[in-house]
């Protein structure tokens, strides 16, 4: 399939300085010996949704998982280059990743609601970042489910158990259990895979209305998901960028024929 394809082309937008959110900078992630990120550029834009797109195994987990360091958890994975935040290099040692991660906020593919209440989901983690006051508590827990269009149907019953909530539902609960820290920039691996169609539309909807507030990354397997929520778009094949632009450009005139032909499934 490489063949079919001339790989040294790239198409490659910047975005205006003063707009980004988060950028990384010759970004690779190596797995041991295997180079599964090869020096990735690439720049987030302020309130909008970026949607990562791309073939199985082509490395947008790992991309995603490095921009709030997620790949330290693995032993075998280093990771090297610069991820910029608010003038920070942010994958250099001596950051306070714990801090770090309170701005840039990750929702993950499977739903993961602790086995606690729908109040609890997101108390628990705020009084372990020091907030104990219960007036406090609850007007978090309001308006964090209020922004992941969740408020109204959970709030006759937030001591009720999470996991008694439908796959959709539960999914909303950690984008909510995310938004309560305040973060700047929420990251999403295929966080609406797991779900059946309507719930996937709610999660899209939380999204759009999220953005507002929120600079978001998405990683996604749906080309139909991607251009109905993201302002850009970029394509990874191996561990690279292959073209970046703006969503309707990518899914209407691509500069480059594997976008063109992964997008409309005909690639390989
Ligand atoms: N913990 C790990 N240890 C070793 N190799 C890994 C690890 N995680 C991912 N890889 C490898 O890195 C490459 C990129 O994987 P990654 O999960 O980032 O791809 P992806 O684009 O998210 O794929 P998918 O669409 O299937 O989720 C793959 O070759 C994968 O086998
Ligand atoms: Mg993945």
């Amino acid at each position: 399939m490489t063949e079919k394809y001339d790989w040294s082309q790239r198409h490659l937008i910047d975005i205006d300085k003063e707009k980004v959110a988060l950028s990384t900078e010759d970004l690779h992630v190596f797995y041991g010996n295997f180079e599964a990120i090869k020096g990735v550029d690439l720049a987030f834009e302020k309130n909008k949704i970026t949607a990562l797109i791309g073939p199985s195994g082509c490395g947008k987990s790992t991309y995603l998982r490095s921009l709030n360091r997620m790949n330290d958890m693995i032993d075998t994975c280093k990771v090297t280059g610069a991820i910029n935040y608010e003038g920070v290099d942010i994958n250099k040692k001596d950051i306070n990743v714990y801090e770090m991660r309170k701005r840039i906020g990750m929702v993950f593919q499977k739903p993961n609601p602790f086995s606690k209440s729908i109040y609890e989901n997101i108390a628990f983690p705020l009084r372990r970042h020091g907030i104990k006051k219960k007036a406090e508590l609850d007007e978090l827990v309001e308006s964090s489910l209020r922004q992941a269009a969740l408020w109204d149907q959970v709030k006759d019953e937030l001591h009720k158990s999470a996991l008694a909530l439908s796959g959709g539902q539960q999914q909303r609960l950690c984008i909510a259990r995310t938004i309560a820290m305040k973060p700047d920039i929420i990251l999403l691996d295929e966080p609406a895979s797991a779900l059946d169609p309507i719930s996937t539309s709610q999660v899209e909807e939380t999204l759009l209305k999220l953005k507002e507030d929120y600079t978001i990354a998405i990683v996604t397997h749906s080309m139909a998901q991607a251009s109905r929520i993201s302002d850009y778009t970029a394509f990874f094949y191996l561990g690279d960028v292959i073209e970046y632009d703006e969503t309707r450009k990518i899914f209407t005139t691509p500069k480059i024929q594997a976008t063109e032909d992964y997008v409309s499934g005909h690639f390989g």
